[in-house]
């Protein structure tokens, strides 16, 4: 029976709640200077320490690497009008992923240079606001040195080296350009910024794109690795990096055959494996492999595999199209997915198969990003907590963000008030308004 193969992915109620205390346990372990080397939810400190108050101002470049798509940003920040911008996608081939890190900085410096020659901007020094959306450990707001590569890059020389000298150094390879780097953050970061340039209540900034991670303010007598001054405001955000909750091992005990093999076959075995059960790089492949021992059983399209047996193919955008049909009585984008994965002949009841498995396989991992914010909620323990969130799953998941708000109310402890905001462009947003803060430091 169906019921028995996704059976291991529902989980009670009260293994979300453990889950909850471990990731709290595991985030006491990455603060404290004696158990941090060896804790794998690293908890970075960002030397972002104040959010924005409204008043920031001037023109920003940006850059966004690391989600969906790569982009350069022009961001102009005014008290009166607000934010506008202009952005522009690149793509990132495959080859430039895996290949070196030159080759990715030379792109990047190459994408930074047409942007600016469209704009016909040559003339202005503008700062920039790098959004690398990858483990850092930060020195200073522009100093960022990449701890390890997630979500399928693997470009060699760049780990353990500061990611803006490495930018810079390619800009100057070209010459042609005259861009500072004046600040490196995390995407959760640029999220959070985002809204809290609009809602003061925002503290915490979660991302469920392609990766899945999040940042909160943290008192500073609580981060033991904070050896900066101590002067107010005496707080600092932190990157958790909870991707790698459970690298440890201690989410063995829900983790699927599926999850298992998502790891095996990944570029980052042994790693991440809390974001491999939750993000939109592995969603779809882990409905992928259900499928698979559905049709081996002869469970599902009367043995037939057709598309479903090639790695990657049934992307997380299916697993959204297929939950739409949720509530409309038909199987309309369900058949057409079917249809496109090369089955020919399927029953309403593939259809209805094929729906419980992607609501399973979403049920789970939106349970387990609230879980892990409640206990960044409980953790903050304030009255009013405002929630910032951005990331293709969240957005474009017809169903993510209501099973969120219903799991976060259940499991939320001291039943205080919070809200999800979706971050407008955070990344771009976000990396102007630190940039802005960077540059007015800079310039004191
Ligand atoms: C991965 C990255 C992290 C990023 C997240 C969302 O988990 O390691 O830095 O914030 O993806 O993009």
């Amino acid at each position: 029976m169906i019921d028995n193969i996704i059976k291991p992915l529902l989980l009670e109620d009260e293994t979300y709640t453990k889950i909850g205390r471990l990731l709290e346990q595991e985030m006491a372990k990455g603060l404290s200077k004696t158990t941090n080397p060896s804790a794998k939810v690293k908890m970075l400190p960002t030397y972002v320490r104040a959010l924005p108050n409204g008043l920031e101002e001037g023109n920003f470049l940006a850059l966004d690497l690391g989600g969906t798509n790569f982009r350069v940003l022009l961001i102009s920040l005014s008290k009166e009008s607000g934010v506008r911008m202009e952005n522009k996608i690149y793509p990132v081939p495959e080859k430039i992923m895996t290949g070196t890190g030159k080759e990715l900085f030379d792109h990047i410096a190459y994408c930074i240079s047409d942007f600016i020659h469209e704009h016909n901007i040559q003339g202005q020094h503008l700062p920039l606001g790098f959004t690398f959306s990858f483990p850092c450990k930060q020195e200073s707001l522009s100093v960022g040195r990449l701890i390890s590569w997630t979500k399928g890059f693997s470009c060699s020389d760049v780990e353990g080296e500061n990611v803006v000298d490495l930018l810079h150094a390619a800009i100057k390879r070209r010459n042609d350009i005259s861009v500072e780097c004046v600040a490196i953050l995390n995407d959760t970061v640029g999220c959070l910024m985002s809204c809290a340039y609009l809602d003061h209540d925002a503290e915490i900034g979660v991302i469920l794109g392609t990766g899945t991670n999040a940042c909160y303010m943290e008192k500073l007598d609580k981060v033991e690795l904070w050896d900066q001054d101590k002067a107010e405001p005496s707080q600092v955000v932190i990157n958790t990096e909870w991707g790698a909750f459970g690298d440890d091992g201690c989410l063995d005990f829900i983790r699927t055959d599926y999850d298992f093999q998502i790891d095996e076959r990944s570029l980052n075995r042994g790693r991440q494996l809390f974001e491999k059960m939750i993000s939109g790089m592995y969603m779809g492949e882990i409905v992928r492999l259900v499928v698979v021992e559905c049709v081996r059983t002869s469970l599902m399209f009367s043995g037939v595999l057709g598309r479903f047996k090639e790695r990657d193919c049934f992307k997380t955008k299916y697993v959204s199209a297929v939950e739409k049909d949720h509530g409309r009585g038909s199987f309309e984008n369900t058949k057409r997915i079917i249809e496109q994965m090369g089955i020919k002949e399927f029953t309403d009841s593939d259809c209805s198969a094929l729906f419980r498995i992607c609501q399973a396989v979403s049920i789970r991992a939106a349970k387990l990003s609230s879980a892990a914010i409640v206990t960044l909620m409980n953790r903050i323990n304030r009255p009013n907590i405002t929630v910032a969130v951005d990331g293709s799953l969240f957005r474009f998941h017809p169903r993510f963000e209501g099973v969120m708000k219903e799991t976060i109310a259940e499991m939320y402890n001291f039943g205080h008030q919070f809200k999800l905001m979706l971050s407008e462009d955070g990344s771009g947003k976000g990396a102007a308004l630190v940039a802005a803060v960077a540059h007015r430091l800079k310039n004191n």
